[in-house]
C-alpha cells in the first residue's frame, strides 16, 4: 500500500466533493489500486487553515465544516498557516489547488502551482485559468522537477476527456473539437425550456455547485471559451488565447426565444468549437438553435458533451457530467490515481 498525503487548497464545492469521495470510497480505492490518501492540510481563504501531519478524518472535516461553516473548528495541532506555508512546510506529497482563482488571470492559483512544483510536490488543479494561460510553462517546470501536474478537472469535471484526447485519440488526427462545455448555461437553458425563469434557474445552478464564483463567467461564455483554449492547447497543439475565441453568451436569449424554438421542434444550446483549418484555427462559443435530431440537442441539465472529429475514427463523442461537487471531485481522484500509476510504474 502506498500512502499519499494531500494538502487541499480550497474547501468549496470541489474540495468537499473530493473529501466526500475519500470518506465513502477509500477502502474500495485502496483495495483496487493499493493507494491510500490522507488529507493532512486544508487551507481556505476565509474559513481558516488546519494542518495535521498524520491526517484528518474526512467525515469529521465535512461534518464540522457543515456545522460551523469554518474549517479551523476541527481540532488540529497546527492552524492559521497561509497557503505558502502549507506548500513549503507541510509534509504533503500532493498539493491540490481548488482555490477560488480568477478565470482570466489564473491567479492566485498559477503562483501556488509554481511554488508547489518548486517544492517538489505533485500538483492537481481544477482551476482553468492557469492551465489555459500557462500550461506549457507549468508542465515543463513539473517535468524538470520530476513531479506530475494533473489538470483533468478543468474540462467536463470528472468525465474523462483530456487524457482520452491526449493519450488515446492523438494518433486518430483530431481536426475539430465541438460540444457543450458549460454545465451552468446548459442547466439554465434546460430549466427555461421547462418554464423556469432565468433568475431562478441560475440560482438553482449556483445551489447545486455548478456555477463559477462569479456566474457571469458562465453566462457570458468565458468559461466555455477558456475550456476551448485548454482543449486547443493540450489536444490540438495549437496555442490559442482567449481573445482568439469568438464569444457570445446566453444573455440575449429570452424565455420567448426558447418557447418559439420549442414550437418548431428546436432547442437553444451554447455550443463551443475549435477547428484546425488549412492556414488558421477557428474557435467560437455561441448560442445555436438546433433541431431535435442534432446530436447535442438532447444534452440536458449540467451534462456536457464533446465530439472529437477525427481523420481515422470519424466522430467520437463523450457525454457526461460537466460540473458538480462530487463530479469534479472525481476528476481530482482520477489525477491522484494517475500520479500513483506513474509512481509505481
Ligand atoms: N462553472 C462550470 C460549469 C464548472 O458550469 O461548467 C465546471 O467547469
Amino acid at each position: 500500500m502506498r500512502t499519499y498525503r494531500l494538502a487541499l487548497l480550497g474547501f468549496g464545492n470541489v474540495g468537499q466533493g473530493l473529501t466526500t469521495i475519500l470518506r465513502d470510497h477509500s477502502e474500495r480505492i485502496a483495495g483496487q489500486y493499493g493507494a491510500e490518501y490522507r488529507i493532512v492540510a486544508v487551507n481556505t481563504a476565509r474559513r481558516g487553515c488546519i494542518y495535521h501531519p498524520e491526517g484528518f478524518d474526512p467525515g469529521q472535516l465535512l461534518s464540522v465544516y457543515s456545522e460551523t461553516n469554518r474549517i479551523d473548528t476541527v481540532p488540529a495541532p497546527y492552524a492559521g498557516w497561509d497557503v505558502l506555508r502549507v506548500i513549503n512546510e507541510s509534509n504533503a506529497d500532493v498539493i491540490i489547488d481548488m482555490t477560488s482563482s480568477d478565470l482570466l488571470s489564473g491567479e492566485p492559483a498559477a503562483g501556488y502551482i509554481r511554488a508547489a512544483i518548486a517544492q517538489d510536490r505533485h500538483v492537481v488543479t481544477t482551476n482553468k485559468g492557469p492551465v489555459a494561460l500557462h500550461y506549457p510553462e507549468l508542465s515543463a517546470l513539473a517535468a524538470e522537477r520530476g513531479v506530475r501536474l494533473g489538470v483533468e478537472g478543468t474540462v467536463m469535471g470528472g468525465t474523462p476527456v483530456l487524457r482520452v484526447g491526449r493519450d488515446l485519440l492523438a494518433a486518430a488526427g483530431v481536426a475539430r473539437i465541438q460540444g457543450i462545455l458549460n454545465g451552468t448555461t446548459n442547466y439554465i437553458l434546460t430549466r427555461m425550456a421547462e418554464g423556469e425563469s432565468y433568475e431562478s434557474a441560475l440560482a438553482e445552478a449556483q445551489m447545486k455547485g455548478y456555477a463559477e464564483a462569479n456566474p457571469a463567467a458562465d453566462v457570458d461564455g468565458y468559461d466555455a471559451a477558456i475550456k476551448i483554449v485548454i482543449l486547443s492547447n493540450l489536444l490540438l497543439g495549437v496555442p490559442l488565447k482567449l481573445e482568439n475565441v469568438e464569444r457570445e453568451g446566453i444573455g440575449n436569449l429570452s424565455t420567448k426565444d426558447i418557447v418559439r424554438a420549442q414550437k418548431v421542434g428546436e432547442v437553444w444550446k451554447l455550443v463551443a468549437w475549435v477547428e484546425r483549418g488549412p492556414d488558421a484555427v477557428k474557435a467560437c462559443v455561441k448560442p445555436m438553435r438546433l433541431s431535435l435530431n442534432h446530436p447535442l440537442a438532447g444534452i440536458a441539465g449540467a451534462t456536457n458533451a464533446i465530439t472529437f472529429v477525427t481523420q481515422l475514427l470519424g466522430d467520437v463523442t463523450i457525454v457526461g457530467p460537466g460540473a458538480g461537487r462530487v463530479e469534479t471531485g472525481y476528476a481530482v481522484l482520477s489525477d491522484l490515481l494517475e500520479i500513483h500509476q506513474h509512481m509505481t510504474r
